[in-house]
Order: C-alpha cells, then structure tokens, then sequence
C-alpha cells in the first residue's frame, strides 16, 4: 500500500531491495524525529520551574545511558551501511548473462542500439526476465539514464563509458528520464522502456530490424557528415538543400536539371556528373560507402525539407 502511495512501480529484480532499505532508513529518521521532539515536549513539562526560587538538583550522569545512547546508533549506521553496500553492489554488478544493449546520450535524445544492430531513438524495447546491461555514453554533455521503476540510475559521460544493469520483471511501458540537466530541451529529452514477452520482442526485432537498423534520415544526414557542406547559413560550399526539390537547377556547363529523385541519387553516388552553378566540385561520392536504402532515406529527407522563410 505505501508502495503505491510514495513509489514509482517496481518494475525490475532489484527494486524491492532498492525500496525496503529506503523505508528502513525513511523509517529510522522518522522514529528518532518523533522520539527527540516527544522528549523534548515530555521533559520541558515534566521539568519545569515549579516555584520562582526553585534551585537545580545536580545530576551525575549514568554510564549506562551513555553507552546505549552511543552503541545503539552505532548498529544502527553500521547496519545500514553494510545493507547500502549490499545493494549497492548488486546494482553495480550486472550478472554473467547480462545481453549488452548500448545507448548515447545527445542533445536532446536517446539513441538505442540492441544486440543485432537494430537501433531505435528514444524507446528502448526489452524482453521481460533478462539481465540487460547498458553500456552508455554521450555524444556532447553530461546526461543522466534514469528509469524510476526500474530503480535504476546513471551518468551518462562524454568521453567516457558507463554501465547499468536491470532486469525487468513486468511488462509494460515505463518512464525513461534524463535526470542531469543538460540544456534547453532537458526536460523532454526521455522516452520509455518498453518491455515485451521475449516473442514479441523477437517479433518486434523482426520488425524493427529493417528500417530501425537504418536510422532515420536525420542520422543519416548527419552519419555521412553531408551537414557540414549544405547547410543553411552563407559558409555552405554546397547547394542549399531545403526547398531544392522539384525545381530546375543551373548547371555550370549551361544546361539545367530539374532536382527529382534521380538526380538527387546521381548526386550522392556520382556527384560530378552535374555540378550546380556557382559550386566547386569537391563532394566526395558515396558510392561503396552508402546504402541505396540509406540514399533513398535521404531522398525523401530532402523531398520533404521545406524553404525557410527568411530567404
Ligand atoms: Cu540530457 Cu538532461
């Protein structure tokens, strides 16, 4: 009942442990919280001045008082300290048969990447019952990987690599936050664990695998770099590619081609084939290095790309 009242759902192996020491040790405060002010209140009352010349009783103390008042708190610390390394450990130590699942942290995304490759941004789906360790890292700033009803919480580092483990118990979706502040988009930067029975995730997987393991445009644009020439501001050395599509374009030789899917292709894969007047020919081809799914993805990427409106 309390459980549902102060705490997220328990959705993984080690939450009940994580729970109970927090409510020892919520409760011990809470009992010597209460305990200190009754006293306090008892012996002010029961103490008072009687009489407006009453003189204090010496008192000479008591040995055994002193010593339970030292070694009771003593085991009491010393037992939730062994307790916390206890569970500490075992968060900190994934199982032998953890599966190694990946993620990086971005401004201001999640990028997943399961066993086999398959990628997803923001969601991560998990089968229910396996040890999964995350291996973590960022691509810009401090982030945080926090699944409150898995118990589970780590910083996410550039430069460097961490891990956490969790093994879900129920499936569902639940909350993934990024709890380290990060910049503007902080706040939304989260998504959800989704944990599936391990056939459908074998299902998902199947699913997922084709266009998931591609990436979405986006990534595409920015995994071949192509950002760094066509870009919108006045250092591009390329065409400006927003509101390119469906329109004629100048060629240096004099001609013109009008900007449709083959020849965004032909521009990709064999890049000097119609330069556009006004631009060098320096774009490297991306034949042998992309995909013609990739370059399809990006096709569409630039079809949908609209002008922007300060031009
Ligand atoms: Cu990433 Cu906050």
């Amino acid at each position: 009942m309390w459980q549902r009242l102060f705490m997220p759902p328990d959705a993984s192996s080690v939450a009940r442990d994580v729970d109970l020491l927090y409510v020892f040790l919520v409760g011990v405060s809470v009992f010597f919280s209460l305990l200190i002010a009754f006293l306090l209140i008892y012996f002010a009352v029961r103490y008072r001045r009687r009489t407006s010349d009453a003189v204090g009783v010496p008192i000479h103390g008591s040995t055994h008082l002193e010593i339970a008042w030292s070694v009771i708190p003593l085991l009491i610390a010393l037992g939730a300290f062994f307790w916390g390394a206890k569970v500490f450990f075992r968060i900190s130590r994934p199982p032998a048969n953890a599966v190694e699942y990946y993620g990086v942290g971005k401004q201001w995304m999640w990028k997943f990447q399961h066993p086999d490759g398959t990628r997803e941004i923001n969601n991560l789906h998990v089968p229910v019952g396996q040890p999964i360790k995350m291996t973590l890292t960022s691509e810009d700033v401090i982030h945080d990987f926090y699944v409150p009803a898995f118990r589970v919480k780590m910083d996410v580092l550039p430069g460097r690599y961490t891990t956490a483990w969790f093994e879900a118990t129920k499936t569902g979706a639940f909350h993934l936050f990024c709890a380290e502040y990060c910049g503007t988009e902080h706040a939304r930067m989260g998504g959800w664990v989704i944990v599936l029975e391990p056939h459908e995730y074998e299902e998902w997987l199947a699913g997922a695998r084709g266009e998931t393991r591609l990436g979405s445009a986006e990534e595409i644009f920015e995994r071949y770099a192509c950002n760094s020439c066509h870009r919108d501001d006045t250092s591009a050395r390329a065409p400006k590619l927003a509101g390119l599509f469906g329109r004629d374009v100048r060629l240096v030789d004099g001609g013109t081609a009008q900007a449709d899917e083959n020849y965004l292709l032909e521009s990709i894969f064999d890049p000097n084939a119609k330069i556009v007047e006004g631009y060098k020919p320096i774009m490297p081809t991306f034949r042998g290095q992309m995909s013609q799914e990739e370059a399809l993805a990006l096709v569409r990427y630039i079809r949908g790309l609209e002008d922007s409106p300060q031009e």
